[in-house]
């Protein structure tokens, strides 16, 4: 990997699959902007980075996707420190047992999985573009399978699961991929979703209760192999003919559900997330 003189900028970077994506890629010489909402995790990822990549770019950035304000806000920072953004990696992710609302009023695991993901991309736009042949890189999961989109439980008005909604939100994922590929292919811009494995890490909690349960029920993948899809997305060269294309733990496309190729579904998600950022 030769990415020197690249800018990516990796959503959660401070734990499990984005914190070994953004070790890798600072190996491979990329400046690493990690966006992430707890400064104090945030620096002890750094220096974890820094102590295993001696001369590692590593930079960060304060983003709460829980709130659109921060998002904006760290969208304008990264825009006035880096005005050409290479890749974007859209890695953070949560799954609550409990139903908990957004600042904005959305149900989290949509508000964070998606929404604010969406308006993150959306606001560093013109960094993306400034690059030639930007990236984005959208982590879901293999569990937008289960996912069905409501588009009325957007705000929680629906009584909470927490697997329907984390489904919902990966559906959410592959649709915008597409959805986003679609719309940039006259312009260069190339955009993925992807199953990175069933990976061990902090995603169900950080008890150590929660992080064993996950890894009883079969998250066995270190976060560094759990991390190989999205390094490959952000870096490979020869893969720019299946943009918008979902990749499984392997690096193999694959079509996902059925739901998740509905362009029709993924046109209409679109319209729904520009609203919603809109009015909020
Ligand atoms: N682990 C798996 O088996 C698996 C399987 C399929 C897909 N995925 C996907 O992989 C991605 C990474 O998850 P992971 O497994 O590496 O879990 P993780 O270790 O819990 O990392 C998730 C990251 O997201 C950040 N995050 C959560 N809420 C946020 C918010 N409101 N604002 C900003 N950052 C926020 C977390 O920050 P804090 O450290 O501050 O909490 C953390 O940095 C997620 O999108 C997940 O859905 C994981």
């Amino acid at each position: 990997m030769q990415l020197s003189g690249k800018t990516i900028v990796i959503t959660g970077a401070n734990s499990g699959i984005g914190l070994e994506t953004g070790r890798e890629l600072a190996r491979g010489g990329a400046t690493v902007v990690m966006a992430c909402r707890d400064l104090a995790r945030a620096k002890a990822a750094r220096a974890d980075i820094a102590a295993s990549v001696p001369g590692a770019k590593l930079e960060l950035v304060s983003l709460d996707l829980a709130s659109l304000a921060s998002v904006r806000a760290c969208a304008d920072t990264i825009k006035n420190q880096w005005p050409r953004i290479d890749v974007l990696i859209n890695n953070a992710g949560l799954f609550p047992f409990k139903k908990q609302l957004t600042d904005d009023g959305f149900e989290m695991q949509f508000g964070v999985n998606h929404l604010a993901h969406f308006l993150l991309t959306q606001s560093l736009m013109p960094a993306l573009l400034a690059a030639g042949r930007p990236r984005v890189v959208n982590v879901a999961s293999m569990m937008h399978h289960l996912g069905k989109l409501d588009f009325d439980s957007f705000r929680g008005e629906k009584p909470y699961g927490p697997l329907k909604a984390y489904a919902q939100s990966k559906l959410c994922n592959v649709l915008f991929a597409r959805e986003l590929a679609r719309r940039h292919a006259g312009d260069g811009l190339l955009s993925w979703s992807l199953h990175p494995g069933p990976v061990g890490t902090n995603i169900m909690g950080r008890g150590l209760v929660n992080r064993t349960l996950y890894r009883l029920i079969g998250a066995y993948m270190s976060a560094k192999r759990g991390a190989r899809t999205s390094v490959y997305l952000a870096s490979a060269d020869n893969i720019e003919g299946t943009s918008g294309a979902y990749y499984d733990e392997f690096l193999k496309v694959k079509p996902g559900s059925k739901l998740s190729q509905d362009t029709a579904l993924a046109a209409r998600l679109w319209q729904a997330s520009e609203s919603l950022v809109a009015g909020a």
